[in-house]
């Protein structure tokens, strides 16, 4: 990938662009990639951060940071976000006027800001952006097949599917028409416990995107050129396919939590394809009843894992105490080994991986798709079950756990994607996609392409 820095044309002299991440993990990460991307192409970048999961300007010496005064989030932390939803709402509500203000102040001493770039879950700030008659540009850190999906609500209400499933629903196989390939089984976790509000989040975050001036998405043309085409019939602003994002630098460190780096040194003692990595992302939070099945479905599979059990992530405990006795023992010998929280991406790009079982994030998803390893899904909410469903059904580099967190399902799956023929014909799928990854953003490449188009569609602005 070609880095070195651009000499922008002049375009009035407004080239400093303002990017407002959500204060999540999975949301910084690419939110922060992407500000070294249009850095790297002559861009001056300045992020505008809520104080609450701020991301560390030390590790951003070549950006601007501008702290929103937090309204009413001082009390929150990272394992008390439980209740997203809450928070979306808090942020679109309460954050406006104080977004607004920064941004005025900014324009004032700075008249080379060009346009703001938001997450799509930022919603309300398009009010903001009008305002000031700024431009809004938004970043989706998700794909385009979960957007279409949370796009369909209208239409999925209006088939009545916002309503309590029946035990028979809950196991449907059957398609829901016009949403292929998601199945009815998918609906429950795809439209979440709190199904009204978050349905009506997600509306909100679907017009905002409509309203905004352009659209930018952390995955590749060749993922997803069918959905692109659909999109770009109900969408009409311009898209830009310019990922995957991570991969266009080394990995920066925009990690909330210390990664653990013993997990590299473990790896490093271990077979080419003969390790299983275990991770549900920054926000998944499982019952203890279900880690219990993860362990011991992993245990009896015979498979070395590497597993990130971040802690606050089994309801009820800080960490592994609900671990059966007797367990690390039985995982001992290098078989299993368990952190807090790992170097990722280095630890999917390192040679002893053979599998990732995944909830699916959308960022787990494409770190996984850019190292060609095969996955074992099981999704939580929002995109993960399209992502998951995607993964299994249309890309066919994984399977599903269609049984849930259960340890038959578990250790017949590890089976299946790591050692079977099925798993080879799953691998041999996945490093065709990895392929296409790395060719993408080669000169051009769709993304490299799509990224040359961004540049010169934002000075235009
Ligand atoms: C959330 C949603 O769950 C996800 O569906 C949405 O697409 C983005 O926001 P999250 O749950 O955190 O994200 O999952 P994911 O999108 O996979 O992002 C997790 C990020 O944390 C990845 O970039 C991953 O590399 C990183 N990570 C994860 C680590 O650095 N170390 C770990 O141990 C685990």
């Amino acid at each position: 990938m070609d880095t070195t820095t651009t000499v922008l044309p002049n375009n009035g002299g407004r080239r400093r662009l303002v990017l407002l991440p959500l204060p999540l993990q999975g949301h910084l990460n690419p939110m922060l990639q992407l500000a070294n991307i249009l850095q790297s192409k002559g861009f001056s970048i300045t992020i505008l951060h809520t104080r609450f999961t701020s991301p560390n300007p030390t590790n951003y010496p070549h950006f601007n940071f501008l702290p929103i005064p937090d309204v009413g989030l001082e009390n929150h932390s990272l394992s008390d976000i439980g209740n997203l939803i809450r928070l979306l709402h808090h942020l679109n509500t309460n954050f406006l006027r104080p977004i607004r203000d920064s941004l005025a102040r900014l324009m004032l001493e700075d008249v080379g800001v060009s346009c703001l770039i938001t997450d799509a879950q930022w919603f309300a700030t398009q009010t903001v952006a009008d305002s000031l008659k700024l431009p809004r540009i938004v970043h989706r850190t998700s794909n385009i097949s979960s957007f279409l999906s949370f796009a369909a609500f209208p239409l999925l209400r209006d088939m009545g599917y916002f309503r309590p499933f029946s035990d028979e629903e809950l196991k449907s196989e059957a398609l829901v028409p016009g949403l292929e390939p998601l199945k009815i089984k998918d609906l429950p976790k795809f439209l979440t416990s709190d199904s009204e509000e978050a349905c009506e989040l997600i509306e909100l975050m679907v017009q905002g995107t409509k309203r905004a001036q352009a659209v930018i998405w952390n995955t590749f043309k060749e993922l997803e050129e069918l959905e692109l085409t659909t999109l770009s019939r109900g969408f009409p602003n311009p898209h830009f396919l310019i990922g995957p994002f991570h991969k266009y630098f080394p990995e920066s460190s925009s990690s909330l939590l210390a990664q653990d780096q013993t997990s590299i040194s473990w790896l490093d003692k271990h077979p080419h394809n003969s390790v299983l990595y275990v991770s549900f992302g920054s926000l998944a939070m499982i019952e203890e009843s279900q880690f219990l099945e993860m362990a011991w479905g992993l245990a009896n599979s015979k498979q070395p894992f590497l597993w990130v059990i971040r802690p606050g992530s089994i309801q009820g405990f800080e960490w592994l105490e609900p671990l059966p006795d007797g367990f690390l023992e039985r995982i001992a010998e290098g078989r299993g080994y368990i952190v807090k929280w790992a170097p990722q991406q280095e630890v999917l790009a390192h040679p002893a991986i053979g599998g990732f079982l995944t909830h699916n994030g959308w960022n787990s998803t494409l770190e996984s798709i850019s190292e060609g390893i095969p996955m074992i899904c099981s999704p939580c909410f929002g995109d993960q079950p399209t992502n998951a469903r995607y993964v299994s059904d249309v890309w066919k580099i994984g399977l599903e756990l269609e049984n849930g967190l259960e340890r038959l399902g578990i250790e017949s799956s590890i089976k299946r994607v790591m050692v079977d023929k099925e798993g080879i014909e799953m691998r041999k799928r996945v490093l065709n996609l990895k392929e296409k990854a790395n060719l993408c953003l080669k000169k051009g490449g769709s993304s490299y392409t799509s990224l040359e188009d961004l540049v010169d569609y934002i000075l235009s602005l």
